[in-house]
């Protein structure tokens, strides 16, 4: 079977964290190449902490540094609370011996793409930042991605860093923007799905001892379901698996339903910025621009992910 040539764009991130072992023990997936974005942490930390986790991988990529700050908005910082003060749960990582590469995230994501015309998926589990950079700069490039896999919104359900934003949209809205009204093929995996697949204190107890990313993930997610629990006891919270389901998705799309729709983002609501605004409407004009995840085979996705990072057993 014919692999699928991705490039991850991160804010690497607990969930991220995940998400990149997942793509790297991936058959199905030939990872290009990780291309790093504020986020989670400053852009700094980010790329440290990709390069940290590549390196307890079983696969060795090349990661390129992208966005510090947002496209035309200040950066306000709003993750340390869910990814702690190093975007990995304040784990003590040691230092890559990796280095990131010397081409802009930007200029790897053109070159990859004029390479491989129509057959590269983005997928993207961070600010939009990025892949808009790239775009704005060589909007030649839009006719050759093959599709972009975005990890951001909220079509259905409430956002979560404000009643309607979530944050990847939130933190950088008008990056979204030139995103969504690109033309290119995109599935927003939202967090009507994300929040279906949730990572568990008895998944986490039963993380495979001989992993070599076992104690970054061990602390790392120990911080992240404290985070998404406050005052739960230990032993009884979850918290979702965002980013890895970005690249089930990206892998295999039969793991959840789409519905194309017409999707704008709020760029001015004094209440609302940052909203992936959806039209329902039986009768409207507005042409379809995204596909919208509405529904997930969640207990496959987990038993695959269970399966591929040593979990012993599931959510
Ligand atoms: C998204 O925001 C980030 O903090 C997570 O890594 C994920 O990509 C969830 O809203
Ligand atoms: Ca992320």
């Amino acid at each position: 079977m014919k692999s699928i040539p991705v490039i991850l764009d991160m804010d690497t991130g607990i969930d991220d964290a995940l998400a990149i072992l997942y793509a790297l023990t991936s058959d199905k997936l030939r990872v290009l190449g990780i291309t790093t974005c504020f986020g989670n942490g400053n852009i700094v930390n980010t790329t440290r902490n990709t390069l940290a986790i590549v390196e307890l991988s079983p696969k060795t990529v090349p990661v390129y540094q992208g966005a510090s700050h947002p496209l035309v908005s200040a950066w306000e910082p709003t993750a340390e609370a869910f990814h702690g003060p190093n975007g990995l749960g304040g784990t003590r990582i040691f230092r890559p011996l990796q280095q990131v590469e010397r081409l802009s995230a930007v200029d790897f994501m053109r070159r990859s793409i004029e390479d491989n015309p129509r057959e590269i998926v983005l997928v993207a589990t961070a600010r939009l930042t990025n892949i808009a950079g790239l775009l704005l700069a060589h909007s030649e490039v839009i006719s050759l991605i093959k599709r972009i896999v975005i990890m951001g919104g909220a079509a259905f359900v409430p956002g979560n860093v404000t009643p309607v934003a979530e944050a990847n949209i939130w933190g950088d809205p008008e990056a979204a923007w030139v995103v969504f009204q690109s033309g290119a093929p995109i599935t927003m995996v939202g967090l009507d799905v994300t929040t279906k697949v949730p990572i568990s204190d008895s998944m986490l107890a039963s993380l495979s001892p001989h992993v070599p990313y076992h104690d970054v993930i061990q602390e790392a997610v120990n911080f992240y379901l404290a985070a998404y629990n406050p005052g739960v006891q230990p032993g009884k919270r979850t918290a979702p698996l965002h980013d890895p389901l970005a690249v089930g998705i990206a892998e295999d799309a039969q793991l959840c339903v789409t519905r194309p729709y017409p999707v704008d983002i709020e760029l001015r609501g004094q209440l609302t910025r940052g909203m992936t605004v959806l039209d329902g409407r039986k009768r409207t004009t507005a042409a379809s621009n995204i596909d919208v995840a509405v529904k997930v085979d969640g207990e496959r996705f987990l038993r695959q992910f269970a399966q591929r990072l040593q979990f012993e057993i599931l959510s």
